[in-house]
This record gives structure tokens, C-alpha cells and sequence, in this order.
């Protein structure tokens, strides 16, 4: 009785969460984790809710399996699999960080200032919510003139459905990143570090709110 009324009161908490284990590359799904590192948040599919934690970097679950490194090609759409309809309103951002040469891609730890933002995107202003929701895949693009080599993208989801207490959904792919030019995004923040609880792009509330968003962290620099 107990634990059958537990799990009516967690099914549908889990159901509304969600984690990214496949990417998509020129149509293709590859294996679950195959590219992605693996999120501590699967299976039970829970946010980050601390912005202060290291998990904001790449929610990545300790003792994780080995990632692959995907060749995707600079100006390609690069996508991600949901585990879940996304169904929290709230923005999409994207961000890339660039390995070191010579450093094995799977063991690098993104430390200090190493993300650029490559994109933002899911405001609907006139909409209620006035977010874009319940999406199974989510994409963006590749910057067509990156530097080539090993990158970490990182996708982030911030469901901002419970007013004042933010919820991050985050996963990091490894990829080179092939053709390309010579771009090496200059302005660099750092996870944790780039935001604060009190950014207005986190305090948002997004009921009956028509107000242009101010997407949380840096401008994107592509
Ligand atoms: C998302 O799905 C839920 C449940 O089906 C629905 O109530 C809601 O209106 C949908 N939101 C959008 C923006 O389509
Ligand atoms: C990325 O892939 C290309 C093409 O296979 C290869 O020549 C290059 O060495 C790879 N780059 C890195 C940093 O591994």
C-alpha cells in the first residue's frame, strides 16, 4: 500500500523528466551513450537544481563508461535524442569547449573557462507558456567556421516551471568537429560559474509573463 502509493506520487514526476543518451548526426541516432557521457540522472531522470555544483558541467554520473568521439563536420545540424517528451517549458542553450590537443577527449574535465555559447533559443513570448515544450529531439548547428578538432557541446534545458527554483537538464557530447575554419571563440565562462540563482533568465516566471527573455549566461559567439 505504502510503496504503491509512492510510486502513483513519483511516476508521474519521473515521466515529466528527462535526460539526452543518443546523438543525431545527418539523420542518424547512434547508440544510447555511445557519444554522450553518460548523465547521473539516468534512469531516474532528476535535474541539476544547484548552479554552484560541478555536475552543471556535464551532470556526468561518477564511474561512467567510456564515451566515443563523433566526427561531425563544422556547419552540420548536430541533435540530441530526449528520453522523455520534454514536456517543462523553458529554454535551450548550447555550448562548446574545446580540448586541449593531445588530451584524450573522454578523461578531460571541462574546469574553469572553457564554454563558449553557440546558441539559445525556445522563447515564445506571445505564447502560454511562453516556451516551446514537449519536444523529443533537440538540435542546432555546428559553427561553419569552428577550428577544427575535439570539442565537448554541451546541451542545457532549464525548466522553469516552479517559479524561483530552476531545473537543469544537461548532457555533453564528444565530437571533432571536421572541415571548419579558424574561429576559437574568445569569450570563455566556466560551469559552475557562469550563472547565479538570481539571474533574471532564472527568476523567471513564466506564467502569464509576455516579456522578452533574458537567456541566463553569455551572448552566443559563433
Ligand atoms: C505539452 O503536452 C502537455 C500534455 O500533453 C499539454 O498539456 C501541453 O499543452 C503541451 N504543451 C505544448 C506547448 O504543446
Ligand atoms: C578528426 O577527424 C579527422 C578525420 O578523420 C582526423 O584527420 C583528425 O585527426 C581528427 N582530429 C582529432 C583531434 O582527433
Amino acid at each position: 500500500m505504502k510503496s504503491a502509493t509512492l510510486l502513483a506520487l513519483l511516476a508521474p514526476a519521473a515521466m515529466g523528466h528527462y535526460f539526452f543518451p543518443k546523438t543525431i548526426v545527418n539523420g542518424v541516432r547512434s547508440n544510447d551513450w555511445q557519444y554522450v557521457r553518460e548523465t547521473a540522472n539516468n534512469p531516474q531522470s532528476g535535474p541539476v537544481e544547484d548552479v554552484s555544483s560541478n555536475l552543471m558541467r556535464c551532470y556526468e554520473k561518477s564511474g561512467r563508461p567510456a564515451a566515443g568521439v563523433q566526427t561531425v563536420a563544422a556547419g552540420s545540424r548536430f541533435g540530441l535524442t530526449s528520453s522523455n517528451s520534454m514536456s517543462h517549458p523553458g529554454p535551450s542553450l548550447w555550448y562548446m569547449a574545446r580540448v586541449p590537443d593531445g588530451q584524450d577527449v573522454n578523461s578531460w574535465v571541462p574546469s574553469g573557462n572553457v564554454w563558449f555559447k553557440v546558441d539559445q533559443y525556445g522563447s515564445t513570448p506571445a505564447a502560454d507558456p511562453p516556451f516551446e515544450s514537449n519536444m523529443s529531439e533537440v538540435y542546432t548547428t555546428i559553427p561553419s567556421n569552428l577550428r577544427p578538432g575535439n570539442y565537448l557541446i554541451r546541451y542545457e534545458h532549464v525548466g522553469l516551471h516552479i517559479a524561483g527554483a530552476p531545473q537543469f537538464y544537461i548532457a555533453c557530447a564528444q565530437i571533432n568537429v571536421t572541415g571548419g575554419g579558424s574561429a576559437s571563440p574568445s569569450s570563455l565562462v566556466s560551469f559552475p560559474g557562469a550563472y547565479s540563482r538570481s539571474d533574471p533568465g532564472l527568476t523567471f516566471v513564466i506564467y502569464g509573463n509576455h516579456n522578452t527573455y533574458p537567456y541566463p549566461g553569455p551572448s552566443v559567439s559563433r
